[in-house]
C-alpha cells in the first residue's frame, strides 16, 4: 500500500469502527461479529503503529489502551466542579423547599430528580465533535489530567455522530464500575491469589488513576453523564440539557424524573428506595435540582455548593451485632483472610453472619476486638461491611485483638511482605486448604473441567493419601475410586461411597481432560498472578511450557501485559523443583504443553469448509466451547438453520421446531458422538 493508500484506509477504518462501536454502546445493536470487528481493529492498530502521525484523535483503538502514563499532570476545570449538600431526612428536604421558594418568590418552577450514583465525578470536553480531555473531580478547582484513559470509557463517544453539536463545551457525571464487572473483578482476584477490593467505587478512583491504560480499558468501566456546560449553549432547563446529552449519545441514566412541587420529588424518592438496588450501579441517594437555568443563576452558590441544587441521601442500612469471633480462611495461594463472626443479624433483608475483615490493618483500623458490638452496613447490598466499634458499648476489658502470627490449619508460622496487605502460609507443599485448593483450582471449570470431581470427593482422596497434587489425579484408579468415602462422610456409619458407574465416570472425564488445550492447562497450574488472560498471552508468546519455563525475567517482562511482578511470580513457581516435577508427570500423562496449530498449519479436517449449528446441552462440552472447537477445525457456525447449514449438532433438549426444521431442510443431524466421530476422522 502507498502511503496515500495507508492514509486512506485508516480513516475508512477509524469511521467504520467508531461507527460499529456507536451502535454497540450507544444504541446496544451488533451489527458485525466480534471476531470481524477484531480484525479490523488489529489491521487499523497495525497500520497505525507503522504511521503513527496518521493516528486520528479519535481513533478506535485507544479504547483497548497502551498508553502509559507516568504522571498525571494537574489542570485547572473551567468551571469548578462543586459538591452538593446532603439531606438525611424529609424535614431538611422541606427546609430546602422553603428557602427555595423564598428566595424565587412569585415564581412558578419545576425540580428535576436525578439518582445520585456513587461513582467518581468526572468532567470531559469535547471541541468540534471530537473528546479532548478528561479531568478528575480533584479539590473542585482543579484535577488530574486522565484524557488517555477517559478514552477507554466505550459508552462515552470519542466522535460526537449527530448533526446539533455545539463547537465546544464540557460534559460531567459519574464514572463507576457496574457492580457485575466488580463482582467478577474480585472473583477473578481471588482465583488469582491476589486481595480483593473493598467496593466499586474505590476501584474506580484507583482505575482511573492508573498508569497503564490497557489495564484501564480491561476494566470496563462505564459513565453516566448528568451534566453540560459551555458558552451560548441553547438549552434554557436542566431537562433540555438532558435531551441534548442524549441526542448526542451520551449515556444518560433513564430513571430522572421532573417533578412539579416537593410532594412529588418525595414520592420520587420512596420509588427508588429499593428499586435503586436493581441499577447496575451503585447509589448513595437522590439529586434534586431546581429545572430552570435561569432560575439556577438566580439562586446562585454558597461558597462551596449551589443553592439550587440538594442531595437527599438514603439512609444505608445498618445494624448493629456482637463480634462473636474472628476466624481466619487460608486460600489457594497461602493468603490469609480474617473474617468476623458475627451474631445472626437481618439486614436489608437478609440474615449476615459473617462479614471479611479483608486484612490486619483493616483490623487494626477498626480496632475491632471480640465481644465488641460492631455495626455491620449493606453500602453497596453486596458484601456487609463493617464500618466501625460501638465503643461505648465496650464493657469490661476486652482483649486488644493480635493478628494470628501461624497458620490455623498448619501451624506454621506466617509471613507478610513488605507492602503487602495480606499475611501468608508459605507451607505450600503440605497445608491442607493449600492443597486441595489447588487441585479445586486445576480441575475447575476454567481450568481442566473434570466436573465429576467436586471438592468432597477430591477432600476425601486427599485425607486417603491418593492425592496431594494435580499430577496425582492421573494416576488413579478404578480399584483406588470404587468405595472411597467421601469427606464428610468419613467417620459415619453409613457413610456414602463412591460407587461402579461414578468411579468409571469420573476416570473417564480425567482422561477427556487430556484434550484441554496449553492456555487452559497453564492457568490450571495455579501460578500466582497467572489469570485466564494471562495465561493466553504467555501461551501466544512462549508458544511451549519449556521455553516459558526457561525464559529469563527480562524475556518474560518482554511478553505484552506481563508485569515485573508477574514475571516474578513465574521465576518463583519454576524455580521450585516439586513443581518442575508435577509438569514432568503432568506431560508424561499426556496434557497439552504446546499451543495448539492453527488451522492453516493443521491442514483440511472434515469440518473444514462446512457450516453448523449447534443447539442442545452437551455432557462433555460447554456449547462455546464447542462453537470453538468447531471453528478451530476450519467450520463455521451459523445462528439458525438455512440451506447453506450442513450439519445440526444436537445435544440434549433439543427444541421440536428446530428438528422439524432440519428435517424439512434435509440437514444431518449430529448427535455428540456422532460429532466426536466426525472430529477425529
Ligand atoms: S450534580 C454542583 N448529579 O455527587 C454539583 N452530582 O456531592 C453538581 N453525583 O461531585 C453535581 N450523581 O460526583 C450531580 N445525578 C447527579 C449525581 C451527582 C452523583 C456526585 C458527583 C458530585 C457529588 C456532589
Amino acid at each position: 500500500m502507498s502511503n496515500e493508500e495507508e492514509k486512506s484506509r485508516i480513516d475508512e477504518l477509524t469511521d467504520m469502527l467508531s461507527y460499529y462501536n456507536h451502535r454497540y454502546y450507544q444504541e446496544n445493536f451488533s451489527e458485525i461479529p466480534d471476531l470481524e470487528f477484531d480484525l479490523f481493529l488489529k489491521e487499523l492498530e497495525q497500520l497505525e503503529q507503522k504511521n503513527p502521525s496518521l493516528k486520528r484523535s479519535d481513533s478506535p483503538t485507544q479504547r483497548v489502551g497502551g498508553t502509559i502514563t507516568k504522571d498525571f499532570a494537574t489542570v485547572y476545570h473551567k468551571y469548578p466542579m462543586l459538591s452538593l449538600s446532603n439531606t438525611y431526612s424529609e424535614q431538611e428536604l422541606m427546609d430546602f423547599d422553603g428557602r427555595v421558594k423564598k428566595h424565587l418568590g412569585e415564581e412558578q418552577f419545576e425540580y428535576f430528580c436525578e439518582l445520585k450514583f456513587d461513582g467518581v465525578a468526572l468532567s470531559v470536553s469535547y471541541e468540534n465533535g471530537l473528546i479532548t480531555q478528561g479531568i478528575t473531580r480533584g479539590d473542585g478547582e482543579k484535577g488530574d489530567d486522565i484524557t488517555q484513559n477517559t478514552k477507554t470509557i466505550r459508552s462515552l463517544p470519542l466522535k460526537i455522530q449527530s448533526n446539533n453539536v455545539p463547537h465546544s463545551f464540557e460534559v460531567r457525571g459519574e464514572a463507576f464500575m457496574p457492580k457485575d464487572v466488580f463482582i467478577n473483578l474480585n472473583k477473578q482476584r481471588k482465583v488469582n491469589g491476589e486481595a480483593e477490593l473493598a467496593n466499586p467505587r474505590n476501584t474506580t478512583s484507583g482505575t482511573l488513576k492508573m498508569q497503564d491504560s490497557s489495564v484501564v480499558a480491561s476494566r470496563n468501566i462505564d459513565c453516566f453523564l448528568y451534566g453540560l456546560y459551555g458558552e451560548n449553549l441553547p438549552m434554557k432547563t436542566h431537562e433540555e440539557s438532558i435531551q441534548l446529552l442524549k441526542s448526542m449519545h451520551f449515556n444518560v441514566s433513564p430513571t430522572f424524573k421532573k417533578c412539579q412541587n416537593v410532594e412529588e420529588v418525595f414520592d420520587y424518592i420512596n420509588r427508588w428506595e429499593t428499586k435503586r438496588h436493581e441499577l447496575p450501579v451503585e447509589t448513595d441517594g437522590i439529586v434534586i435540582k431546581v429545572n430552570s437555568l435561569d432560575q439556577q443563576q438566580q439562586l446562585g452558590f454558597t461558597a462551596k455548593s449551589p443553592r439550587w441544587a440538594i442531595a437527599y441521601k438514603y439512609k444505608s442500612e445498618s445494624a448493629e451485632t456482637t463480634l462473636q469471633n474472628i476466624t481466619y480462611q487460608v486460600g489457594r495461594t497461602g493468603s490469609i483472610t480474617p473474617v468476623a463472626e458475627l451474631e445472626p443479624v437481618l439486614l436489608a433483608g437478609t440474615t449476615v453472619k459473617r462479614a471479611s475483615l479483608h486484612n490486619a490493618n483493616e483490623i487494626g483500623k477498626l480496632d475491632i476486638r471480640i465481644g465488641d458490638k460492631v455495626f455491620v452496613e449493606k453500602g453497596g447490598e453486596i458484601i456487609p461491611k463493617i464500618t466501625g466499634v460501638n465503643v461505648e458499648k465496650r464493657t469490661g476489658r476486652l482483649d486488644k485483638t493480635i493478628f494470628i502470627t501461624h497458620c490455623p490449619e498448619c501451624n506454621t508460622e506466617l509471613v507478610r511482605e513488605e507492602n503487602e496487605a495480606n499475611h501468608y502460609c508459605p507451607n505450600q507443599k503440605n497445608c491442607p486448604p493449600q492443597l486441595s485448593g489447588r487441585i479445586e483450582h486445576f480441575i475447575s471449570r476454567h481450568a481442566l473441567k473434570i466436573e465429576t470431581l467436586g471438592p468432597r470427593t477430591v477432600k476425601g482422596l486427599i485425607i486417603e493419601g491418593l492425592i496431594s497434587n494435580p499430577a496425582d489425579l492421573f494416576d488413579l484408579t478404578f480399584d483406588q475410586l470404587l468405595g472411597l468415602v467421601l469427606e464428610e462422610e468419613i467417620g459415619k456409619t453409613k457413610g456414602r461411597s463412591i460407587q461402579k458407574k461414578t468411579a468409571t465416570n469420573i476416570l473417564e472425564s480425567i482422561e477427556y481432560s487430556k484434550t484441554t488445550s496449553f492456555e487452559d492447562v497453564l492457568y490450571g497450574l495455579g501460578i500466582r498472578y497467572v489469570g485466564r488472560t494471562v495465561a493466553e498471552k504467555l501461551v501466544d508468546h512462549f508458544l511451549t511450557i519449556d521455553k516459558l519455563m526457561t525464559a529469563t525475567f527480562e524475556e518474560l517482562i518482554e511478553a505484552p501485559e506481563i508485569g515485573d511482578r508477574i514475571a516474578a511470580s513465574i521465576l518463583e513457581y519454576f524455580a521450585d523443583n516439586t513443581n518442575l516435577e508435577i509438569i514432568s508427570r503432568l506431560k508424561l500423562a499426556g496434557l497439552k504443553f504446546e499451543k495448539e496449530k492453527n488451522q492453516e498449519e493443521l491442514g483440511d479436517s472434515l469440518l473444514t469448509g462446512r457450516t453448523f449449528v449447534v443447539t442442545g446441552t452437551f455432557e462433555g462440552y460447554e456449547r462455546e466451547a464447542l462453537k470453538k472447537l468447531i471453528k478451530s477445525h476450519g467450520g463455521k457456525v451459523g445462528s439458525s438453520l438455512s440451506s447453506k447449514t450442513n450439519y445440526l449438532v444436537a445435544g440434549d433438549n433439543m427444541g421440536p421446531a428446530k428438528k422439524t426444521k432440519a428435517e424439512e431442510l434435509e440437514i444431518q443431524i449430529l448427535s455428540e458422538s456422532s460429532f466426536n466421530k466426525l472430529l477425529n476422522e
